[in-house]
This record gives structure tokens, C-alpha cells and sequence, in this order.
């Protein structure tokens, strides 16, 4: 691809990237990836990559729109219909796939840079999404030889056998929360014998391409695994409205989630919906508190609170509450807030100005409804994206802050005094990705897990994935499950065929 440069090198000398990483960056225009190649946008248009611990531009990228997704989608149902991947013996599937977590776990160093450098993911985090996006590779590297169909019981005249299939091209469209874990989007419907074409968010548009170059490299023929770049309202819509696409896996707000499924609806497309949360962790009077104080603080620090399980109402028993707070405060108050890479950094940026404008505003809507700012409240410099943890306490949950999601280091504190009242409150909610209980009672963790409407919830720990387990949400969260076993379902169709006999 040729583009001019539009980039001075000491911007990226400012960065500490590995000797990888630094190569990687050092092209500096960055397109789509179709059929195996990197391509400027047919417009020709461009976005600039900004880097959030500075706010200063690093990268260009192409700005794709219906053109490009065409080219895209086009490249994915060739590779698609001439079974180039999809008829691969299931074994030598396999192989290619573990060769790619194989890839992902030499390219750690260049996956750590590129989260850093355009996501402001610090290094304990972006391990974290690194180690996600392999464990996910490897698990389905297992699945293409144990994915099979059944025979039913059938008529005595016929023979019956219901076929598993893959659907065709399918799409995934990601956030900029966690761009170095987008294998693990890709790897079921890969697993499966689909195509597909990433769309991650236009924020964090790099890490996908490297991905793409490395599933090449692995041995997954080219058109299978593409990259469309742009803006949502662009190349997003394009490829949701495409007939050629026949299922979207879309990882992002309610509101855009929203407009995806109508986008969808005349097609009837397939999709699966991760969407947002405002996940309650309840603590209990009988609760090892020191262990509840830790993961619950962290539970909502972490990556700057831009994690959808993020567990950012905490309801605490009223014969704790004050010395719980306490803890909360004491933990969070010493928080290194920093760049994403310095490595003792405890609290990175947030992405861009925008979200911080939004922590902002949700910080003064809970001052104005007679909430307690019991800790920070305030940005934090004047360059880059940073915010102070910031507790809340007396928080009644019908406030705005306690009901909608901020998606920034923002926690609600809310005290309860029954178990019931605290089931209450935390299912008096639209969202529904998940919840945590924090109790010593065997009985009593067993009752809420019963009683909480939630895609996950966790008892005596908090936000633990893994990708053999299910995840997802109910209610406004979505719909659909990624990881374990029944993702596969999301990703094949069944076939039912019938042969006369006799
Ligand atoms: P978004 O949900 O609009 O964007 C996520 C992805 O969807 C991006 O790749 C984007 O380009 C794409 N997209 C946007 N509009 C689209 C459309 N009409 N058709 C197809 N694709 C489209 O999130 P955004 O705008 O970055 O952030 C807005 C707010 O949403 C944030 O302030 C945050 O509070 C929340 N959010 C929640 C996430 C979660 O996982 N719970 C993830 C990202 C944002
Ligand atoms: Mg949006």
C-alpha cells in the first residue's frame, strides 16, 4: 500500500514500544485488510489514530465506507464459496488455528504496544486481553474436529441426518475497550469454517490488522479473515445493511445495539449483542471484607472503568457500610493515576476526550441529585484523557448514576438491610451482563445466584472469564453468548437431509 507518510518519527520515539511493535508502527498509514492484502480506502479518505495517554496523533488510518465493505464482503463470500478454509480437513483446521495462538503469543510485546498506544490499556490489563484473546484461539482450535450433526429417528423408508454447517461471512464489530482480546471474537465463528470481517471501533483500529497479517501467516487462506476500517455511521452501518453478511456479532452500547438489530431486520440476520451494564456487587455483613474491598475497588478501576462487567453499584449491608466505605476509600484514595506506558501506572487514561466530557458530566449529574462525593470527583492534569476514581455514597438507585452506564471510574455505593431489599435493588435495572455477591452463608450465595437477573454472577469473586464459560447478557445487556460450547450455534446452521431408502 502507498500512502505518503504523514507522521514524524519522534512521535513515536515518545512511545517505549518493543523493537516489534516499533516496526509495526513504523508504517504509520494503515488501510483495510482484504483478501489478504493491506488496501487504502477506495475514497482514499483517512482518520487519524490518536494515542489517549497524550491525545496526540500517532497513526493514520484508512475511513472506509459501502465501497470498502463491498470489496470486503465480496473477498470473504469468494473465500467462502470456494471452500478454501471451509472444506480444510478439520485436523489441518485445527493446526492453522493453534499455529495463530501460537503467533499471538510470540507477538505479545507488539499486541501490549499497539493496546497502549491507541487504546491507553495499561500493561496489567492489556496482559489480561492479550491471555484472553489466546486462551479463546486455543479453545476453538479444538472444535472443528468435534463439531458433527446426529441422525434422528426417522421413518423406516428414510435415512436422516441433521448436517452442522457454517452461515457464510460473518461480521464482528468491536469496541475500543479491548482490542488486543479481538482473536477472541473471530475464533468460533473461524472454528465454525466461516469468513469473516472485522470492524473494530475507530479508536483502536491496529491491533485487528495485526491479527489479520497473523492469521495469514498461520495458514488461514486469504479473504477469509478481513478488516473493513471507519467510523461506526460509516463502514459500521455499510457492513450491518450488506446482504452478503449473514450474522454480526456486535460487542458495544445499547444505543448502537439498538440501531444494529433494526439495521438487521430486513435481512433477518443473525446476531448476538454484548452490550452494555451496570453491574451491582453486594456485600453482605458476613462477607470477608478485606477480600470484597479489593475486587470490588478494582472491579470498577480497572481499565479506567471502561469494562462492561464493570460492577459499578456496590450495595452494601447497612451494619458494614461505614466500614466498608472506608475500605473503598483507603484502596482507591492511593491509586497511581498515569500514562498507559509507565509501568507502575495503577489507573490509566480513558480513550478520548469525549468519554472523559462524559465521565465529567455523570460526576456532576450525581452531585446535583444529592449524592455524597465521598472520593475524587475531578479530572486529573490537562493533557491525555484522566479522571480521579470517584465513590459515591448515599445513592438511592433510581439517580441517574445509578442506572445508567458511565463507563468511566464512577461508583455507586448504596446501602441495603435485607437480602431481599438488596435483590430488589440490584434487579431494578434495565441491564443484566452480570453481578456479584460477597457472603459467607452457603445458603444465602445459592439464593441470590437464584434470584438475580444477570448473564453471569459471581459469588466471593468478581469478573472471572474463561472461554469454555458462556458470556453474556439478559434484559438491555443482549442477547446471544460468546466463548464455551454454545457459541458454536451462533456460528453454524443445521442441515436437515433425508434419504429415501427403501
Ligand atoms: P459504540 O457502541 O457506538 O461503538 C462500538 C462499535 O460499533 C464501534 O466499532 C463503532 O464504530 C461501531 N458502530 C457505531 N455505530 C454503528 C452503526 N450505526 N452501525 C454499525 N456499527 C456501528 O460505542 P462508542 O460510540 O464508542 O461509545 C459510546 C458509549 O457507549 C461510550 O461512552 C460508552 O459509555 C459506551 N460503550 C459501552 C461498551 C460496552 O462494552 N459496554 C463499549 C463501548 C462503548
Ligand atoms: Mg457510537
Amino acid at each position: 500500500m502507498t500512502m505518503p507518510a504523514q507522521h514524524s518519527a519522534d512521535e513515536l520515539d515518545r512511545l517505549p514500544l518493543s523493537p516489534a511493535g516499533r516496526r509495526f508502527l513504523e508504517r504509520r498509514v494503515f488501510g483495510h485488510f482484504i483478501d489478504g492484502a493491506m488496501v487504502p480506502s477506495a475514497s482514499g479518505e483517512t482518520l487519524t489514530v490518536l494515542e489517549p495517554s497524550s491525545g496526540r496523533p500517532f497513526a493514520t488510518v484508512a475511513a472506509g465506507d459501502a465501497e470498502d465493505v463491498n470489496r470486503a464482503v465480496d473477498a470473504a463470500q469468494r473465500a467462502f464459496d470456494d471452500g478454501r478454509w471451509r472444506n480444510l480437513d478439520a485436523q489441518e483446521k485445527e493446526r492453522r488455528l493453534r499455529r495463530l495462538s501460537a503467533l499471538l503469543d510470540q507477538n505479545r510485546p507488539t499486541l501490549r504496544d499497539l493496546d497502549m498506544a491507541d487504546g491507553g490499556v495499561i500493561r496489567n490489563f492489556t496482559d489480561f486481553f492479550i491471555q484472553f484473546g489466546i486462551d479463546a484461539v486455543d479453545y476453538y482450535a479444538g472444535w472443528p474436529t468435534k463439531l458433527h450433526g446426529s441422525t434422528p429417528a426417522a421413518p423406516p423408508d428414510c435415512v436422516v441426518m441433521e448436517v452442522r454447517e457454517p452461515i457464510g461471512v460473518v461480521a464482528s464489530i468491536t469496541p475500543w475497550n479491548g482490542p488486543s482480546a479481538s482473536a477472541s471474537g473471530i475464533a468460533a465463528a473461524l472454528a465454525c469454517g466461516n469468513s469473516v470481517i472485522m470492524k473494530p471501533a475507530e479508536q483502536t483500529p491496529l491491533t485487528a490488522l495485526l491479527v489479520a497479517e497473523l492469521c495469514l501467516e498461520a495458514g488461514i487462506p486469504p479473504g477469509v479473515v478481513n478488516v473493513v476500517q471507519g467510523v461506526g455511521e460509516k463502514a459500521g452501518a455499510a457492513l450491518v445493511e450488506h446482504p452478503g453478511v449473514s450474522a454480526i456479532n456486535f460487542t458495544g452500547s445499547v444505543e448502537t445495539g439498538r440501531r444494529i438489530q433494526a439495521a438487521a431486520a430486513p435481512r433477518l440476520k443473525r446476531l448476538c449483542m454484548e452490550l452494555g451494564g451496570k453491574s451491582p456487587q453486594i456485600v453482605f455483613n458476613d462477607a470477608n471484607l478485606d477480600e470484597a474491598a479489593t475486587v470490588a475497588a478494582g472491579a470498577v478501576w480497572g481499565h479506567s472503568g471502561q469494562v462492561c462487567t464493570a460492577g459499578t453499584r456496590v450495595l452494601v449491608e447497612r451494619g458494614i457500610h461505614d466500614e466498608f466505605v472506608a475500605e473503598l476509600v483507603s484502596r482507591s484514595r492511593a491509586l497511581k493515576i498515569g500514562t498507559a506506558f509507565s509501568p507502575d501506572t495503577q489507573m490509566g487514561p480513558l480513550i478520548s476526550s469525549e468519554q472523559l466530557d462524559r465521565v465529567s458530566a455523570y460526576v456532576a449529574i450525581g452531585k446535583a441529585e444529592g449524592a455524597h462525593v465521598a472520593l475524587g470527583g475531578a479530572r486529573v492534569g490537562d493533557g491525555g484523557y484522566f479522571h480521579q476514581p470517584t465513590i459515591f455514597t448515599g445513592v438511592d438507585n433510581r439517580m441517574r448514576i445509578a442506572r445508567e452506564e458511565i463507563f468511566g471510574p464512577v461508583m455507586a455505593v448504596i446501602p441495603f438491610d435485607t437480602e431481599e431489599e438488596a435483590i430488589a435493588i440490584a434487579n431494578d435495572s434495565e441491564f443484566g451482563l452480570s453481578a456479584g455477591v460477597w457472603t459467607r452463608d452457603l445458603s444465602r450465595g445459592h439464593r441470590m445466584t437464584q434470584a438475580l437477573r444477570a448473564g453471569t454472577v459471581w459469588v466471593n469473586t468478581y469478573q472471572r472469564v474463561n472461554a469454555a464459560v458462556p458470556y453474556g447478557g439478559f434484559k438491555q445487556s443482549g442477547y446471544g453468548r460468546n466463548l464455551g460450547a454454545v457459541s458454536l450455534d451462533s456460528y453454524t446452521q443445521l442441515k436437515s437431509v433425508w434419504m429415501k431408502i427403501r
